[in-house]
């Protein structure tokens, strides 16, 4: 006996489903370029736009008077900004002592343009008072940063500086490692350029002397 096709027989049904899954795997594959599409979009022309883009911004801090600063006071500067600690055995003395070799050579017009900025991410030590100490110890401009732990986040945050405690954190004499780059920031607060560790005070002073205007 031959089974006759009915309208409910399985050939029937499946033409349906067929036509589903083709309008999923459609719509799936527009989503994907859809997406694609919106996440090339803008551009990352170039590095420096891209370091625009991620680094600098607004920030509430604390000056070696325990007076509150933020990004406005420093509005029209060229802000040059190294990141560290006071208790940093080796290498932030040698960065603030290149920072400070490189601001002597440039000429007077151009370092009037500078705000040199040494901020600490190691608030619980580096109090205001300590900043101001240590920071005599390398150049009458350079202005020491401190703030709460929570304002120390943000700012790292906000110039992508990784900074953590390397010992115990219960002790007093623990180390903290700590991203070693120097931000030039323009007179808007956006990033310009930066300069890498081992920069001699000589190409420091070239860059600045080059780019502040
Ligand atoms: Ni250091």
């Amino acid at each position: 006996m031959v089974k006759r096709q009915t309208p409910g027989s399985p050939e029937r049904k499946f033409s349906l489903p067929l036509g589903l899954i083709a309008a999923i795997v459609l719509a799936t594959v527009t989503a994907i370029w859809l997406i694609s599409v919106m996440a090339g979009r803008p551009p990352a022309n170039t590095a420096q736009e891209n370091a625009r883009a991620l680094i600098g911004g607004p920030f509430t801090l604390i000056a070696e008077d325990n007076r509150t600063v933020t990004e406005k006071d420093f509005a029209g500067k060229y802000m040059l900004i190294y990141f560290g600690y006071t208790f940093c055995p080796d290498v932030c003395p040698t960065e603030l002592q290149t920072m400070s070799t490189a601001l002597d050579m440039i000429p007077q017009d151009k370092l009037d343009k500078i705000a040199p900025l040494f901020v600490t991410v190691d608030p619980e030590r580096d109090t205001a008072p300590v900043m101001k100490q240590y920071v005599a110890l390398f150049h009458d401009r350079l202005i020491g940063l401190t703030g709460t732990i929570e304002q120390i986040n943000d700012m790292k945050k906000t110039y992508r500086v990784f900074a953590e405690k390397t010992e115990d954190t219960g002790a007093s004499d623990y180390l903290v490692d700590h991203t070693s780059i120097i931000y030039l920031m323009d007179g808007n607060g956006e990033y310009l350029s930066h300069f890498s560790y081992g920069t001699t005070p000589e190409e420091m002073a070239e860059k600045l002397t080059r780019l502040i205007p």
